[in-house]
Parts: C-alpha cells; structure tokens; sequence
C-alpha cells in the first residue's frame, strides 16, 4: 500500500475517534439532568403534623404519571427533595443540567402543570446551555420564576 494512503487512512481514523469522543462527551452531559420537585409544598400542617397530601406531593406524583410516556424519562429523571427554601411560593420546582443555567421556578398550583413543566424540561434539555427565554417557556411558567443561576 502507497505512504499517502496509509497516511490519510491513519488521519481518518484519529478524526473518527475525535468524533467519537466528541459524541460521547455530549452524551454524557446530555445524561447529567435532574427536575427537582419540592414534595412538602402546599402542606397543610396541625399540630406540627402534616394532614393530609400536600400540594408538592399531588405534583410528584402527577409529574410521575406523566413522565412514564415522556422521550426523556432516561435522561432527565425527576427527584423528590424536602424543600428548596421557597416555600412561600409553592409549589417549587428546579431544573438543573451539567454546564447548564440551574432554574428555579415556583407559583405551580398541581392541577394542570405536570405538562408544562415537562414541556418546560425539555426545551432546557435541548439547549445547549439550559437559557428559557420568557417567550419560549409554557406559560404557567412563564412569570414563577425565581432564579436563574449561572453555571460554575
Ligand atoms: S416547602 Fe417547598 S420549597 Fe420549602
């Protein structure tokens, strides 16, 4: 075989493994999603007892249901916390991606928004720094919105 094929067939292969890597480093942090959902929002309280479902968990479990048919399911898993500390303005959700803008919204009442907030996931999914502008984002979440913070 001629030196100047061996050579670009060399040159071929270190550009496919450049590819490879590539693809493999944007699937990875395409994988690194989390939507966090407050489950103690919109609790009703007695005593120091919580009564009843709170509002946090009626929106978990909605967000469950419909996440079972959602594309992302895999890539975006929903996680259940205790409280983000904006408690005041349940029920709270966040969006938080790898070398991505971390958002978090709040003002959710549980009826009607699990569709919004997965809709709203994933625009954030597919942009490559995680920006919803006001115009793109569903609107029950288009004025809850309580902080935008920046990627480290
Ligand atoms: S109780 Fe939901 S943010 Fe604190």
């Amino acid at each position: 075989m001629p030196a100047s094929v061996i050579q670009f067939t060399q040159s071929a292969m270190i550009q496919m493994t450049d590819i490879l890597q590539i693809s493999q480093n944007t699937n990875s942090s395409k994988t690194s999603h989390t939507l966090f959902v407050c489950k103690t929002c919109a609790s009703v309280w007695q005593e120091g007892k919580r009564v009843g479902e709170s509002g946090g968990q009626k929106l978990l479990q909605r967000l469950q249901d419909l996440a079972e048919k959602w594309e992302l399911r895999d890539e975006f898993p929903i996680q259940a916390v205790e409280c983000m500390s904006a408690c005041s303005r349940a029920c709270v959700v966040a969006f938080v991606g790898k070398g991505k803008l971390t958002y978090l919204f709040g003002d959710l009442p549980v009826d009607h928004n699990g569709e919004a907030v997965l809709e709203c996931a994933s625009k954030y999914y597919a942009k490559s720094d995680g920006l919803l502008p006001w115009s793109e984002r569903p609107e029950p979440l288009k004025n809850g919105i309580l902080a935008r913070i920046p990627t480290s």
